[in-house]
């Protein structure tokens, strides 16, 4: 099975989405990773290089590259859900989960590293709280459209992957 981690920026998809893939012995991907690689430069400068709209082609192609894998966790870019057909895709092809955050929890996750987010270039602290406000209703659509939605808070990975072991999530 594949599971697709998603979430807004700074809701910890890489790293709930390590832990999940240790406990539950899957291996571990993460989409932006794959996307620098392979194009051999870093997400900021993708967007500065070639723009928002070339960065989404990249990270559908990355997506749907992960079409082939087996018993392996992805965590997505916070954006990848919400372009073209990618969250009706990862529907069809694995088990979606979204890590729903606060809007007070993400500013102060995001705050500190706020340089190496393209997305929140030209915003400054004071414009965060009012951009993570904004962009979030606009995603609320589709990051709901996840099979499972969870409070990273109150479900660490480990006892998710029991739940998911169990087939007892209800
Ligand atoms: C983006 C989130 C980033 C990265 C890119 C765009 C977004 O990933 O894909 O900077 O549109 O929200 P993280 O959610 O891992 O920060």
């Amino acid at each position: 099975m594949k599971i697709y981690i998603i979430g807004f920026m700074g809701s910890g998809k890489s790293t709930y989405g390590k832990e999940l893939a240790e406990a539950l012995g899957y291996a571990f991907t993460d989409l932006d990773t794959d996307i620098e690689k392979k194009a051999g430069a870093t997400i900021p400068v993708i967007f500065k290089d070639k723009g928002e709209d070339a960065f989404r082609l990249m990270e559908q192609n990355a997506l749907l590259e992960t079409k082939i894998l087996e018993d392996t966790v992805i965590a997505t870019g916070g954006g990848a859900p919400c372009f073209f057909e990618n969250m009706e895709w990862m529907n069809e092809n694995g088990l979606t989960i979204y890590l729903k955050l606060f809007e007070n929890e993400l500013k102060a996750r995001i705050e500190p590293v706020m340089a190496e987010r393209p997305m929140l270039n030209g915003i400054d602290e004071d414009g965060l709280e009012d951009f993570i406000h904004k962009t979030l209703r606009k995603r609320a659509f589709y990051y709901h459209q996840a099979k499972i939605v969870i409070d990273p808070n109150l479900m660490n990975a480990k006892a998710l992957s029991d739940v998911l072991k169990e087939g007892t999530f209800a």
